[in-house]
């Protein structure tokens, strides 16, 4: 722990957590110098340990501003923010970026340093041992799928965009940080690119579970990755705050309803695994192609759609186990909108 600030308890209380902690933030407010409206008016929230939470809304409406205040790169007008129930305000700002992973859409790599040094400033600023520094170096490149091998000591510029964004990653986590905020940290990678570090960024979440603020203007992407979903307005007006699956059933309003835009029932589909369908019994004339119970319904019905038959065989570790058919896809997105929580 550096010794630079009056609250070292406190933070010691936050490096403690790796596995997540609270978020509150209460009545924020932040009106930049000169401006006539705030930024963000009266912004109210509490995210759950471990809880990988969404803020989604349209350019200009206050996601950047609403974020930074979390680790102190700007200051609230007023209001308060606890992590960990502990006020953030009265902590040294630089200390406590040491605790919270920062992840941008510049993604921000000192150029002139290889990719082993930008992994390792934070450790290095807490003191830790240069074995200790190799050897997380080496296990976050890995965890981001770069092979430290030929990766560690290339210079940024060496690198793709996706694999630059990797290393963004990888080095907000260096330090085992509680909270990860991330200001959409994809959004300058083709679409490929883009869908493959989404599918790892869930993996990785699924192991380390941090508490992650992530914002984005794509509500797809906001779909696919959020445990809950904030959908902001003007000044971070919180327009929605629910499960993806709660907000594409039952928009709070039309504003909402604009952001879900077309094909509502499609997207909640690929939400609900077949498993959670009526599944009938494994019919002889279905055609080869099956569908894994833990497959999405959005895929199923692909597979219905694709294959012209009024029903697929249902499989789980590749044996059958039963049948789906459309009327079981349609039953289930009626059934009840809270049967797939988070
Ligand atoms: N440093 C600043 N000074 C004055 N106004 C700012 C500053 N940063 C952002 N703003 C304004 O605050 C509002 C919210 O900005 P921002 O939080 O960046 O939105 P978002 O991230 O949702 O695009 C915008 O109207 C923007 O112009
Ligand atoms: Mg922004």
């Amino acid at each position: 722990m550096s010794d630079t600030t009056t609250n070292t308890g406190v933070l010691s209380s936050l490096a403690a957590q790796p596995g997540g902690v609270d978020i509150v933030l209460d009545h924020v407010t932040k009106r930049y110098p000169g401006q006539d409206t705030a930024a963000v008016e009266d912004f109210s929230m509490r995210v759950e340990p471990g809880e990988l939470v969404m803020f989604v809304g349209p350019s200009g409406c206050g996601k950047t501003t609403t974020m930074k205040m979390i680790n102190r790169i700007i200051e609230p007008t007023s209001g308060s923010i606890r992590i960990n129930g502990d006020d953030i305000l009265s902590l040294d700002g630089n200390e406590l970026r040491r605790h919270i992973g920062y992840v941008i859409q510049q993604i921000g790599l000192f150029p002139h340093v290889t990719i082993a040094e930008n992994i390792a400033i934070v450790p290095r600023l807490l003191g830790w041992s240069k074995a200790r520094v190799a050897e997380r170096v080496d296990e976050l490149l890995r965890t981001v799928q770069l092979d430290p091998g030929v990766f560690a000591n290339r210079f940024p510029r060496q690198l793709s965009g996706g694999q630059q964004q990797r290393v963004g990653v990888a080095r907000a986590l260096a330090a085992d940080p509680p909270v990860m905020l991330m200001d959409e940290p994809f959004g300058a990678t083709d679409p490929i690119t883009r869908e493959k570090l989404q599918a790892e960024f869930l993996r990785l979440q699924a192991d380390i579970g941090k508490t992650i603020i992530f914002v984005t203007h794509d509500f797809e992407e906001a779909i696919r990755l959020g445990d809950r979903i904030a959908v902001l307005g003007e000044r971070s007006r919180i327009e929605q705050f629910d499960t993806p699956a709660r907000i594409l059933a039952a928009p709070a309003n039309d504003y909402v309803r604009s952001f879900i835009g077309e094909g509502a029932a499609l997207k909640r589909l690929a939400l609900i695994p077949v498993s959670d369908a009526r599944i009938g019994a494994a019919d002889a004339g279905a055609p080869p192609t099956t569908i894994d119970e833990a497959a999405s319904l959005r895929e199923a019905l692909d597979a219905l759609v694709l294959t012209g038959a009024p029903r697929v065989n249902v499989t789980r570790a590749g044996s059958i186990v039963g049948s789906i058919d459309h009327a079981a896809v349609s039953a289930a997105l009626a059934g009840g909108s809270d049967a797939q929580g988070a």
